[in-house]
């Protein structure tokens, strides 16, 4: 037996919408590809057992993702506590450090991850790392305000080291804006940087026009990973 990468995204994400999702909640809903999986759960969960729900979105995605699947649309005015929040990760290590924003929802992912009790996160086997930069090759992305990238670019270059690219958007000329209308910039950090993770974010978001990381220190409570088995493999 050797899942797809979709199954095994699948079968993470409805493990952990089983064991956390439980009636009159709020969710913080994540966004990317894992997560679709994870809101078929939920709406098939509502359907079938009358769970009620309300949904708080992420990002555009996790928004329309939430609508269209008839789930109830909340928002943090209204819902500033929220449950459980679950959402997919690029990499996760093994002290549960998170490499996220890859799909350039970082900034937020981390306002609603950090509203939630719980932050749960699934993903399919390709994410599950000893240390960040193992498997995942493009980067901790940083969002920015646009008139600053090229001297955050500088800094974090001098201060830490690696490369900074300014993500492009891919169907239009230009950068990539995020839902936030800010720039984001992929650092491609050196291995020698697999050291004090909250450390190092700490020192990012010092930094003037760093609006957010793509650094999840200290936020997610437990990880679910499809295997290529058939399997999940939880880590905490
Ligand atoms: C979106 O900004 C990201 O943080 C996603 O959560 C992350 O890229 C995981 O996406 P996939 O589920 O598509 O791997």
């Amino acid at each position: 037996l050797n899942m797809s990468l979709n199954e095994a995204k699948r079968i993470a994400a409805h493990r952990a919408v089983d064991e956390w999702v439980k009636t009159n909640t709020t969710v913080g809903i994540g966004s990317g590809s894992t997560v679709v999986f994870a809101v078929e759960r939920l709406a098939e969960r509502v359907r079938k057992e009358g769970l009620k729900i309300i949904c708080v979105p992420t990002s555009f995605q996790a928004r329309q993702l939430i609508v269209e699947n008839d789930l109830t649309l909340g928002d943090l005015d209204r819902n500033p506590k929220l449950a459980v929040a679950i959402d997919g990760a690029d990499e996760v290590d093994r002290n549960m450090v998170l490499i996220k924003g890859g799909g350039g929802c970082l900034l937020q992912e981390k306002i609603v991850a950090s509203c939630a009790e719980k932050m749960v996160v699934i993903a399919d086997y390709t994410k599950n790392s000893e240390y960040l930069g193992e498997q995942y090759r493009k980067g901790i992305p940083i969002e920015v305000v646009p008139m600053a990238y090229v001297p955050i670019k500088e800094r974090i270059a001098a201060r830490f080291g690696g490369e900074l690219k300014l993500r492009m958007a891919v169907a239009k000329a230009g950068p990539c804006v995020t839902d936030n209308g800010n720039f984001i910039l992929d650092w491609h950090f050196k291995e020698s940087c697999d050291c004090d993770w909250a450390k190092v974010n700490g020192e990012l978001l010092q930094i003037p026009g760093v609006v957010e990381t793509g650094l999840f220190v200290n936020m997610a409570t437990k990880a679910y990973f499809g295997m290529a088995d058939g399997s999940v493999k939880t880590q905490e």
